[in-house]
């Protein structure tokens, strides 16, 4: 498919790379932390990492293939950094936390109250209010930054686990110490255009709908969500450093169409610049062999309303960063 070739490159490591192969993705005491409870790479899984290097030989890697690099965090604090009490790092001394004559330690930041909702045995929420919570946000994108991050992905922090401080403070992080850094929240389960005006400026991506498995049922319900962030007119709204957009996330590349009749066939275009995309009609007939498919088909493009007629080639303009919809009646 020619859009496919569109897709800016971006190399996004995901989650739980830090985990270790023996536990599963929600238990308690699997992760990879060092001494100042900040994650770190499984070495069994990346073995450039081992001695405390982080990602920076595979960031250098992906750099040099003229990639970007980005990684997966988690918010708040782990569990396991939590159950250790791990000291905090104060980067600015280079020794522990200290603030009213004590030392800091994982159990004064981390909230047990508020674990995070899909991973509740992995992470935590953090007090992003205290002294200390801070030094912690700081001397973990510190050391993030140092390995050579050019995308953050903050899970756990939006939606239904909506944390509008640490959103604020790592924000503020990034600018100070890397303002081309793409940031990126999630989850978008039970996230709402009112819950995105009070985000947008300081992010440039944020989910807004919940995982989907490539089942029509799920893909459906975009619909609905995309319009309603378009009317609040966040697509493309003020960001951080730039411009901020709602990101439906995990929508299938391939072959689905709905259990009824019509056709549809969608065009992304993560170009930033408008950009013609096609499609042949040879194609939808290799995409849907069941159907007996004839030149002709009339439809029309959701968001437009323009009516289009499939003959050999289906051709349109989308603009940046934007989507055109066909449904045609078979
Ligand atoms: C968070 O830290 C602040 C400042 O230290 C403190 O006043 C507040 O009670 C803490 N909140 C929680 C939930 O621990």
């Amino acid at each position: 498919m020619k859009f496919l070739s569109l897709i800016p490159l971006c190399f996004l490591l995901c989650l739980c790379v830090h985990r270790n192969l023996k536990g599963d993705s929600n238990s308690r005491g699997t992760d990879n932390i060092d001494e100042w409870g900040r994650l770190h790479p499984d070495p069994e899984r990346w073995p450039s990492s081992k001695g405390w290097k982080g990602f920076k030989n595979v960031a250098d890697k992906v750099h040099d293939m003229d990639l970007k690099f980005g990684i997966h965090l988690m918010a708040g604090i782990s569990t396991q950094a939590y159950d250790s009490n791990t000291p905090i790092l104060d980067t600015k001394t280079g020794k522990a936390y200290e603030e009213s004559g004590k030392v800091w330690h994982a159990k004064d930041i981390g909230v047990p109250g508020r674990a995070c909702k899909w991973m509740s045995n992995g992470f935590m929420a953090l007090n992003v209010t205290s002294g200390a919570g801070k030094a912690f946000l700081r001397s973990l994108y510190e050391l993030y930054i140092s390995w050579g991050l050019d995308f953050v992905k903050l899970d756990c922090v939006f939606g239904e686990d909506i944390d509008f401080e640490e959103i604020t403070y790592v924000s503020q992080i990034l600018k100070e110490l890397k303002p081309s850094i793409v940031f990126s929240l999630s989850p978008g389960v039970s996230a709402t255009p009112n819950m995105a005006k009070v985000v947008n400026g300081l992010v440039n991506m944020y989910r807004v709908t919940g995982d989907d498995w490539d089942q029509w049922s799920q893909v459906v319900t975009h619909f609905d969500v995309a319009r309603d962030y378009a009317a609040a007119k966040l697509i493309g709204a003020q960001g951080l450093n730039g411009n901020s957009w709602p990101d439906l996330d995990m929508l299938p590349f391939g072959w689905l169409t709905d259990p009824g009749q019509d056709i549809y066939i969608a065009f992304f275009n993560l170009n930033d610049k408008a950009t013609t995309i096609s499609w042949k009609f040879d194609d939808l007939v290799k995409a849907l062999p069941g159907k007996k498919l004839v030149k002709g088909l009339d439809g029309r493009e959701v968001w437009s309303l323009n009516r289009v007629v499939l003959n050999d080639v289906l051709s349109a303009e989308v603009a940046a960063h934007g989507c055109a919809l066909f449904v045609f009646d078979y």
